[in-house]
């Protein structure tokens, strides 16, 4: 494990912004912090990066305390976050150059490489150019450049997509890829569930301070109970026929929402059997259906179950399940964090 969480705790006054955090990362691979604003993520790689001391608990990077050897912990790190580091009067090549002496490369070599990451993240062009002038896309694309430029073993990125555009966004999603097939530790935060899904071997859900799951994307779309088969009755006079022969399959009732003529069952993990059982027994009840599918749950769906933030609600009294909400996910209004 390089990066090694445990108990981790941090309070800004009355603010308990982590309140006792567990976690770890195996070296090569990525986690993914996932959390909704105010989660406490930028607070967990800020102690992991030695910018804050924690209240409590411990950390470690390549088994390195970080609250007691801060300086040998910075020689193996790279950071990446949303408020850049870069100066916007210089280039980029001289804010690359520079962030290489901060790391005391020494000239030649901090201009060697500068050179390279600009040829890398597609910004040479750009390189003379002074960073005031470029997009949101190429100063995110620079500022991970500059961490990059003292080859860390484990890198940060805190948010590193928030607020780019959806092309930027993909572009980002493959220089990260082409980070990890060489082999670099990769803690990543983020608000985006696809982000997660996407690029991360290992999810930690965080909200209010504490962690509320984790595992793989799979493992946590299993938590909230696996595949749907889903389908609507063409002739709704048909509908509690339909209803009534699929309703020993899967886990639980199907939930039946007569209003839309639409009927869910729940299949666990034999989703595909329940979806050839389920066809069965309809065409032996004569219902016809239009949509027929199955679907596996999606990481909002888990995130939102977890968090409650809007979730299918699994009524309290008959144990029954009502409908999912249409997704208002946690990214959505909250425009650019910056
Ligand atoms: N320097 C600070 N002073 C006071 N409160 C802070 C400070 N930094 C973060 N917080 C609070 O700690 C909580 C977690 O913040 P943060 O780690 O930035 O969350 P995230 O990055 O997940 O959005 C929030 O309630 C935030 O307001
Ligand atoms: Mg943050």
């Amino acid at each position: 494990m390089i990066i090694e969480v445990e108990g981790l705790r941090k309070s800004f006054g009355s603010v308990a912004a982590l309140r006792g955090v567990d976690f770890s990362v195996p070296e090569g691979k990525v986690l993914g912090l996932l959390g909704p604003n105010g989660a406490g993520k930028t607070t967990a790689v800020r102690i992991l990066t030695t910018l804050l001391v924690p209240t409590g608990g411990r950390a470690r990077v390549a088994g390195i305390d970080v609250a007691h050897h801060p300086g040998a912990v910075r020689r193996v790190i790279g950071l990446a976050g949303q408020a850049t580091a870069i100066t916007p009067d210089l280039t980029g090549f001289e804010n690359l150059e520079m962030a290489g002496r901060l790391y005391h490369l020494g000239r030649q070599t901090s201009r060697q490489r500068a050179g390279e990451l600009l040829e890398r993240f597609d910004l040479s062009d750009a390189g003379g150019r002074q960073a005031k002038t470029y997009s949101g896309g190429m100063l995110r694309r620079l500022d991970l450049a500059a961490s990059l430029i003292g080859r860390p073993r484990v890198l940060f990125l805190d948010e590193p997509t928030t607020g780019l555009d959806p092309r930027s966004r993909l572009g980002m999603w493959n220089i990260i890829r082409e980070l990890v097939a060489v082999g670099t530790t990769l803690l990543l935060t983020t608000q985006y569930m696809d982000e997660a899904d996407e690029l991360a071997d290992n999810i930690v859900v965080i909200d209010h301070g504490l962690v509320i799951a984790s595992g793989t994307s799979e493992e946590l779309k299993d938590r909230i109970g696996g595949d749907v088969v889903e389908f609507s009755v063409t002739d709704r006079s048909r509908f509690q026929v339909a209803v009534d022969a699929v309703s020993s399959l899967g886990d639980g009732s199907p939930l039946a929402e007569p209003a839309e003529g639409r009927v869910q069952v729940h299949a666990g993990g034999q989703g595909s059997q329940v979806l050839v059982e389920v066809v069965r027994r309809l065409d032996a009840a004569g219902a016809q259906t239009t949509g027929l599918a199955l679907r596996r749950p999606s990481l909002d769906d888990v995130f939102m179950a977890l968090t409650g933030h809007v979730a299918e609600e699994i009524g309290a009294a008959d144990g029954t399940r009502r409908a999912r909400g249409r997704r208002g996910g946690p990214d959505d209004g909250s425009g650019g964090q910056r």
